[in-house]
């Protein structure tokens, strides 16, 4: 279980990307290369759609890991708008960190290290925009400090909720069954909050978007 939609379609849509950007292309080689999980290019593409047509002036992205996902969105904002992403991971902040600077992005995008089940709740001021793509685990609790820090009519933007398609199988690998139940319970939670209005999309490995209400 790995796609999520038919390959052949896949395989289409990427036949007419039209990515030009050498950074973008070296960081995905990257990620593939060393098993870094980042956003699908197609789940990316919908995330800077959504932030271009938002106008965001304030993002958080909660997940790191190489910078990929806080790149592409930092580079779609407005003069004055920042993006703060939440990383825990030493080594990928190392990373995230150099390839920031390779895209002189210094200035727009910055990291806050540690923990953000422990650094969301401290955080005062409200984002129009956050992006949610950590571990599967603490999805509840990150979506739950999410809420409060979003303002209102803000975007809710969450990653991986088909979870390799496996969410929508009756039998699935027993190395997946823990990350599968997880993400079950996650997605009702998700479409069943009354402080939203949620959908959940088949891209890339499955879009979550929520409006705060
Ligand atoms: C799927 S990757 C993020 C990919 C990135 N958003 C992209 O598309 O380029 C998840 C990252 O979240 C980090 N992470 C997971 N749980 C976290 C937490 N509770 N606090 C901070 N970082 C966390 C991991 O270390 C990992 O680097």
């Amino acid at each position: 279980m790995k796609e999520i939609v038919n390959p052949v379609q896949i395989d289409y849509l990427a036949f007419l990307r039209n990515e030009k950007d050498e950074l973008t292309l070296e960081m995905e080689k990257f990620a593939k290369e060393h098993k870094v999980p980042i956003l699908n290019w197609n789940a990316a593409q919908l995330l800077l759609f959504l932030i271009q047509s938002k106008r965001p002036k304030r993002v958080l992205e909660i997940g790191t890991a190489i910078g990929y996902s806080s790149i592409l969105a930092a580079k779609v904002l407005r003069k004055k708008s920042v993006l703060h992403t939440i990383e825990k991971s030493r080594d990928n902040i190392k990373l995230a960190g150099e390839y920031i600077k390779r895209a002189q992005l210094a200035d727009k995008i910055k990291i806050i290290e540690g923990d953000a089940l422990k650094i969301m709740p401290e955080l005062k001021k409200k984002y129009d925009f956050i992006f949610l793509d950590a571990d599967k685990q603490d999805y509840e609790k990150l979506f739950e400090h999410s809420i409060p820090l979003l303002k209102r009519n803000g975007i809710l933007f969450i990653d991986n909720l088909l979870w390799h398609g496996c969410v929508a199988y009756k039998r699935i690998p027993a190395k997946e069954k823990k990350s599968t139940d997880i993400i079950r319970n996650f997605n009702r939670l998700f479409m069943e909050s009354k402080l939203l209005k949620s959908a959940i999309f088949p891209i890339g490995d499955g879009v979550g978007i929520g409006i705060k209400l």
